[in-house]
């Protein structure tokens, strides 16, 4: 046996009893005469102490030899400690060791195992598995498998079965690139990792599995960002003969069950939104409401008078930011600055500073009165003592602008409370988004959401304005998820793919197996992901997603501990008959 208890469960009602512990020397303390070493796993820690009163001269030498990170096993008796720690729970006893054993040696670390550690980003990713031992990295893992946890116990109850759907695949478009791994046996092709497993939940339910879900790891080739992995976790789920409104309170039902069991809070029912009403209010399709600072759109109240960059601008938009009449010149240049980083792209902002006394202050008092900014500050809800911020320009970029802005004033005042959450659905999503470069349609979800019921015909006249049954779970300013009621249908299928640029062949060679599903008898369906990674950091109170993965991927996409991605040798990708492609691109 190697252990009778954790390092974290011995109290004082365990006094005179003798024990056996086993973890990682944490600290050692040498005064001469008495020596502690602080004994750590999983639970907590627990004190060893040894000293010339009590135990042997070799016991006492062994101690002093033990260095950082030594795995240890101690047997020994749990004594009262004369002074006593109110910091850990172990706190009032300690263990006077009889015997100690090494059970492995260990290197010195490079950087220390503690809460506040002295080790860097790229070290600490080096040695991810030191890393996992402080109490950040650790209490975030287990409060991911606790969610996970919830999650399965929930939607189990709910009568949902948890079916597992291939990695070797074909490409599934949720909009990045396809990791694609090389066939042997088949040679020249190449499967694709599921983006989702989306077409597969859909067969699914053809299949007549009626409620299915799934805690599954997903690729995607696409850019790194905090709340981005190449390759994440969605708790995906899908259900037949529901509309809408049965997925949005089915999963409503299990965010406010994780709200409750892991952080005791009760939630109202969550307000729903539309995709317009969202850019308009927030600039944003996943806005953050936990506060205010809603949009002003001064529009009809900025273009009368002379001030040209307004009455060019498609739009005048502005935030009231509290407090922020009081900003010095210098603090309000800082702002002008920050919008106008290459990251935000604001050409430039036009403040008003509504005084204590009633009056305004504005930087474009040149050309608007009093009258005009009082009429701002309404539209804006500023009141005394607040700052407007204005941008103008065109719509949709003066609006991630002002929402950028809204989004880095509310976290410099505080107004972004971790603790606090604000789950909202976005609905009626556009099914099609228009790509600038290209002047292509292509699908905003994914394309087998389906157009609302009678948009169809919309389709051919005006694409941009057919709205889908596609909604997103909104979390602190975070999508938490998204989803859709699908097409099930297989002339409607092959009409969204036609109208995605899809030749009848392409469409058929690439999802051919899809709609030959449904001409069997689909049922009308429709489903969900939620981003497990981003759930988790957010119930956690943090947006950085690494945080919260065991093994995570650096910002180039490389695991830096097991050096990954790394070449193959010769003789594998000779017998993948790739070696003679890729020197011809050398
Ligand atoms: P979607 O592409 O919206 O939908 O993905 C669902 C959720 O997954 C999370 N997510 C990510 N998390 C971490 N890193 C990433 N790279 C990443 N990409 C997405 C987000 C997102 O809301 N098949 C559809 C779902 C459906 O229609 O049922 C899908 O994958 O939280």
């Amino acid at each position: 046996m190697y252990r009778s208890h954790n390092c974290g469960e011995l109290r004082s009602s365990h006094i005179e009893t003798e024990i056996t512990l086993a973890g990682w020397a944490h600290k050692t303390r040498d005064k001469g005469f008495v020596v502690w070493i602080d004994l750590r796993d999983r639970y907590g820690i627990t004190q060893l102490v040894f000293d010339e009163e009590r135990s042997s001269k070799a016991l006492l030498e062994k101690a002093r030899a033990i260095g950082r990170e030594f795995v240890l096993q101690v047997k020994g008796t749990v004594t009262e400690r004369s002074s006593k720690n109110p910091n850990i729970p172990t706190g009032d006893i300690e263990i006077l060791v009889s015997e100690l054993h090494i059970l492995n040696e260990a290197l010195l670390p490079p950087f220390t195992i503690e809460d506040q550690t002295d080790g860097g980003e790229d070290l600490r990713m080096k040695y991810r598995y030191l890393d996992i031992r402080r109490n950040p990295v650790k209490d975030n893992l287990i409060f991911r498998s606790m969610v996970t946890m919830e999650v399965r116990k929930y939607l189990s109850g709910q009568g949902f079965i948890e079916v597992e759907t291939p990695y070797l695949i074909k490409s599934t478009p949720e909009g990045a690139r396809d990791f694609v791994v090389p066939s042997r046996m088949n040679q020249g092709q190449f499967y694709a990792l599921p983006q989702s497993p989306q077409t597969f939940k859909q067969l699914l339910m053809v299949g007549g599995m009626d409620k299915y879900f799934q805690i599954v790891k997903c690729f995607r080739d696409e850019d790194l960002r905090a709340d981005r992995q190449p390759e994440f976790t969605q708790i995906d789920c899908e259900m037949s003969f529901v509309e809408q409104e049965d997925i949005l309170n089915a999963f409503e039902g299990l965010t406010k069950h994780l709200l409750k069991e892991l952080k005791g809070i009760e939630c109202e029912d969550f307000p729903r939104i539309t995709y317009d009403e969202a850019l308009r209010r927030f600039g944003n399709d996943k806005p953050d409401i936990r506060f205010g600072m809603e949009f002003g759109d001064l529009n009809e109240v900025a273009k009368h008078r002379e001030f040209g960059i307004f009455n060019d601008a498609e739009i005048v938009v502005g935030i009231a930011v509290p407090g922020g009449a009081s900003y010095t010149r210098k603090e309000i240049d800082k702002l002008v600055d920050w919008v106008r980083r290459p990251q935000v792209g604001a050409k430039g902002m036009v403040y008003v500073k509504c005084n204590e006394d009633g009056s305004y202050k504005s930087s474009v008092d040149k050309f608007y009165d009093q009258e005009d900014l009082e009429k701002w500050a309404e539209i804006t809800n500023a009141n005394a003592g607040d700052l407007i911020c204005i941008l103008s320009g065109e719509i949709n970029a003066t609006r991630s602008q002002l929402s950028a802005l809204r989004m880095e004033l509310a976290e410099r005042l505080g107004l972004r409370k971790a603790e606090e959450f604000a789950p909202l659905w976005v609905v009626d999503f556009p099914l099609l988004e228009l790509d600038e470069e290209s002047g292509n349609y292509h699908a905003m979800h994914h394309p087998f959401t389906s157009p609302k019921p009678g948009q169809l015909e919309l389709l051919d006249t005006d694409p941009g304005a057919v709205r889908a049954n596609a909604y997103d779970l909104v979390l602190n300013g975070n999508e938490i998820g998204g989803g859709s009621i699908r097409i099930h249908d297989k002339e409607v299928q092959a009409t969204m793919f036609r109208h995605l640029g899809f030749s009848p062949e392409e469409a058929n060679t690439q999802f051919g197996f899809l709609m030959d599903a449904f001409q069997y008898g689909a049922p009308p369906h429709g489903g969900i992901a939620f981003g497990l990674d981003r759930l988790v950091a957010i119930l956690g109170g943090q947006e950085t997603i690494r945080d919260f993965i065991a093994f995570p991927k650096n910002n180039s996409g490389r695991d830096v501990m097991i050096d990954a991605p790394a070449t193959i040798d010769d003789a594998q990708l000779e017998e993948l008959n790739l070696k003679l492609d890729i020197r011809s691109e050398e």
